[in-house]
C-alpha cells in the first residue's frame, strides 16, 4: 500500500485530501519539525505540505528533502499571502510542486495521482488517437498503426505520405476509428495535422457551406464522441489523455491562426500566472470545439477568451472563492461579479491587448438566458451567442471536475444539468445535444 505524508494540513484540506487518496496509508504531522517515533516513518511515496506555523517554506522545504532525498514534496496552501517567496524558489528548495487552493485543486489532483500511480508502468510508445477525414487518398505525415489485442501488437498500416486506399479505410472503418495509434514521437505531427485540417475546412467558402459544416461538425463530433459519457475525473487516464490531445489540438489550431501570436502571448501569461492551468485550459479547449461544432464565433477567439476569462478571480478574497454560490451574502456576490471586469483590468494593465470581441466574451461569461446571471443581468438576445458558447464551456468544465461536496457528471449529464437549471435557452441546448446526436432529458 502507498503511503502519504501530510504534514501541517489543516482539517478542511486534509478532509477533502483523504477523500482523493483511497486506498492509501497516511501519516499526519502538525509540524515538520515534530520527532517521528519510529524515524522510519519518513519512508514514504509522497508528502504533502502546507505552510509551516513558525518558519518559511524555504526552510521546510530543505529540512524535509535533507530527509527524503528522492520522495515527491508537494506544498499547497490557501493565501497567497502566507507564500512569501516565488513559486519557483519552492521548487529550488526541494518542493515538486505547489499548488493554490481551490483555484487549482483540479491540478493537485491529477498530480497527486500521477504521483501515486505505479512507477514500473511501461513507458507508451504508442497512444491512440482518432482520426477525423478518413477519406481515400488522404496522405498523413505520420505512421499510422492499428493495435492486435489477441497478440498484443501493434501493426502498421499506412505509412507517413502514403495515400490512404479504400481498402484500408474498410479496415479502419471496421476497427472503429477510436482505435488507431501513432508513435508517440509523432503526436505533435498529429495534432498540427488536425488543427490545420479543421483550420482549412474552416474556410471554405460560400458554394460548399452545407456541405463543409457537416464535415466540421462531424469532426468535431470524433473528437469529442468517447468524451461525451465518461467521467472526466484525473483517476480516469483515458479520457485525460483524449482531453490532452484535445487541447494539444486547439492550441495547435489557434496558434496557426493570423492571432496566432496574441493565443501564443496568452498561453505564456495564463500558464506562468498560475504555474497550472487546467480550468483555462479546459474551458479554452471546449469553448472552441463548440464554437466550430456550432458556427458560432471564430474559434481562436473561444479559445482565447477561454484561457483568460477568469483572470481576475486573483484579486478576489479566498473565502469569497471558497464558497458556493448561494452560500454567498450580497455583498459577496457583488464581489464575485466583479471578476470579469477585474479580469479586464488585468489585461489592460499587462499591455495584453483581445479584440472587442473577447472583452465582450469575458464580461459576459456569468450572463444567463434566464437573467439569472452578472453582473448585469442581460437576458436572452442582449448575450452575445459567443459569450454563450463560453458561458457553456465554463459551466461544463465545472459540473466535470472533481470538487468537495459535488457531484461529478459526464458532459452528457453536464447537458442534462443545464437543461433542467434555465441557465441557457432550450434551443442552445438542443444543438448542442445534435453535436452528440444525442437526446435531452427532456425528450
Ligand atoms: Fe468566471
Ligand atoms: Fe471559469
Amino acid at each position: 500500500m502507498k503511503k502519504v505524508m501530510l504534514v501541517g494540513i489543516d482539517i478542511k484540506t486534509k478532509e477533502e485530501l483523504v477523500a482523493l487518496l483511497k486506498h492509501v496509508e497516511i501519516f499526519s504531522l502538525k509540524t515538520y519539525t515534530e520527532k517521528l517515533d519510529p524515524p522510519v516513518s519518513y519512508l514514504v511515496d509522497l508528502i504533502i505540505c502546507g505552510p509551516p506555523q513558525d518558519s518559511t517554506p524555504l526552510q521546510m522545504g530543505q529540512f524535509l528533502r535533507m530527509k527524503n532525498a528522492s520522495t515527491p514534496m508537494l506544498y499547497i496552501y490557501r493565501d497567497r499571502k502566507t507564500l512569501k517567496c516565488d513559486r519557483s524558489e519552492l521548487i529550488q528548495n526541494g518542493f515538486t510542486g505547489a499548488f493554490l487552493l481551490p483555484l487549482e485543486r483540479g491540478t493537485l489532483e491529477s498530480k497527486i495521482l500521477e504521483l501515486l500511480s505505479s512507477p514500473d508502468l511501461p513507458i507508451k510508445q504508442y497512444h491512440p488517437v482518432k482520426l477525423i477525414d478518413l477519406e481515400v487518398g488522404t496522405k498523413y505525415n505520420f505512421d499510422i498503426f492499428l493495435y492486435l489485442p489477441l497478440n498484443n501488437k501493434y501493426v502498421l498500416l499506412c505509412r507517413a505520405e502514403t495515400p490512404l486506399d479504400s481498402d484500408r479505410i474498410d479496415q479502419l472503418k471496421s476497427k472503429d476509428v477510436s482505435s488507431i495509434y501513432l508513435r508517440t514521437q509523432e503526436l505533435q505531427k498529429f495534432y498540427d495535422y488536425i488543427g490545420e485540417k479543421l483550420r482549412s475546412l474552416g474556410q471554405t467558402r460560400s458554394e460548399f457551406y452545407t456541405e463543409t459544416r457537416d464535415k466540421i461538425r462531424n469532426a468535431v463530433r470524433i473528437l469529442l464522441n468517447d468524451l461525451f459519457e465518461v467521467s472526466l475525473a484525473p483517476g480516469n487516464r483515458s479520457a485525460q489523455e483524449s482531453l490532452k490531445h484535445l487541447q494539444e489540438i486547439i492550441k495547435s489550431y489557434a496558434m496557426s491562426t493570423a492571432s496566432g501570436h496574441m493565443y501564443e502571448r496568452f498561453l505564456v501569461f495564463t500558464s506562468d500566472k498560475t504555474d497550472s492551468y487546467s480550468h483555462s485550459a479546459n474551458v479554452s479547449t471546449f469553448a472552441a470545439l463548440f464554437s466550430l461544432g456550432l458556427g458560432i464565433g471564430m474559434p481562436e477567439e473561444l479559445a482565447a477568451a477561454g484561457l483568460l476569462h477568469d483572470i481576475g478571480l486573483i484579486d478576489i478574497p479566498e473565502e469569497i472563492i471558497t464558497k458556493s454560490e448561494e452560500k454567498m451574502t450580497t455583498a459577496e456576490l457583488r464581489i464575485m461579479a466583479s471578476h470579469p471586469e477585474l479580469t479586464l483590468d488585468i489585461l489592460k494593465k499587462k499591455k495584453l491587448q483581445v479584440s472587442d470581441m473577447i472583452s465582450k466574451m469575458i464580461l459576459q461569461h456569468h450572463e444567463r438566458h434566464s437573467g439569472k446571471g452578472y453582473p448585469k443581468q442581460l437576458k436572452g438576445e442582449q448575450i452575445t451567442a459567443e459569450a454563450t458558447v463560453l458561458a457553456l464551456a465554463d459551466r461544463l468544465d465545472d459540473l466535470t471536475c472533481i470538487g468537495p461536496w459535488k457531484k461529478v457528471h459526464s458532459l452528457k449529464e453536464a447537458v442534462w444539468a443545464l437543461e433542467q437549471s434555465g441557465e441557457f435557452s432550450t434551443e442552445f441546448l438542443n444543438k448542442v445535444l445534435e453535436l452528440f446526436n444525442c437526446e435531452g432529458r427532456r425528450n
